[in-house]
């Protein structure tokens, strides 16, 4: 390979990689807004859409979709995993307020359910959604905070047993593998396209 050659292909490569980054830079601040919007600020105003009514009747259930990793802090899933984080004190803290009224709040943490979003193949740690709505359906009024359903809390129990620094460890591991797959199946779909 001459050494021209060798300079404009170290050249496209790195407007790729720019262009990339632009890209990222880009994607980043409306993906921040969107995970903000739906996380935190659809929950609050749905909420407040729903109470008044639930408290008039005195009766009425708000189950909130926060994630095991609003204790569990996600590193790489920071945003994700500090408005679940939010989701979470919220019920808790507005299920203290209206228990008395017989509104019940509660806080599902799921750890991973095979979905559309987290496009994990189901396991006996990984259940499907239905088969996890229908355990999850189950703890209403039963537990304010929950897991949803046994596997779940199988999982808890054996997370709490690991000293931190190792969790830690671990969860950056893992997440860092996903966005090395992630970011490989990017690039290779842009070449693809090119
Ligand atoms: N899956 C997991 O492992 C896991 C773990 C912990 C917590 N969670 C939480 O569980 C909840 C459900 O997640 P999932 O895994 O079931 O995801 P999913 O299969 O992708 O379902 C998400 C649902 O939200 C709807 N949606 C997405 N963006 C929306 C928007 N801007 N406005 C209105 N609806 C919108 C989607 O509608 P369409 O079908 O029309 O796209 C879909 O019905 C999320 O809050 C997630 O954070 C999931």
């Amino acid at each position: 390979m001459s050494a021209y050659r060798i300079i404009s292909l170290s050249s496209s490569v790195r407007s790729v990689k720019n262009w990339l980054i632009k890209k990222n830079n880009a994607f980043h601040s409306q993906t921040i807004q969107d995970i903000i919007n739906v996380n935190c600020h659809s929950v609050t105003m749905m909420t407040r859409l729903v109470l008044p009514g639930m408290v008039e009747r005195r009766r009425g259930v708000i189950v909130n979709n926060a994630s095991a990793s609003s204790i569990y802090p996600l590193p790489l899933l920071s945003v994700y995993s500090a408005t679940k984080a939010y989701v979470d004190f919220f019920s808790r803290a507005l299920d203290q307020e209206y228990k008395s009224k017989g509104v019940v709040i509660q806080s599902l943490m799921p750890f991973f359910v095979s979905t559309k979003m987290s496009r994990l193949r189901a396991n006996m740690f990984i259940p499907t959604a239905t088969n996890y709505v229908k355990s999850a359906l189950g703890t209403i009024g039963l537990q304010a905070r929950t897991f949803g359903c046994i596997s779940h809390a199988v999982q808890e129990w054996a997370y709490t047993r690991i000293p931190q620094w190792l969790r830690e460890t671990l969860a950056m591991r893992v997440m860092c593998k996903a966005r090395r797959s992630l970011l490989n199946k990017e690039h290779s779909r842009i070449f693809r396209s090119e």
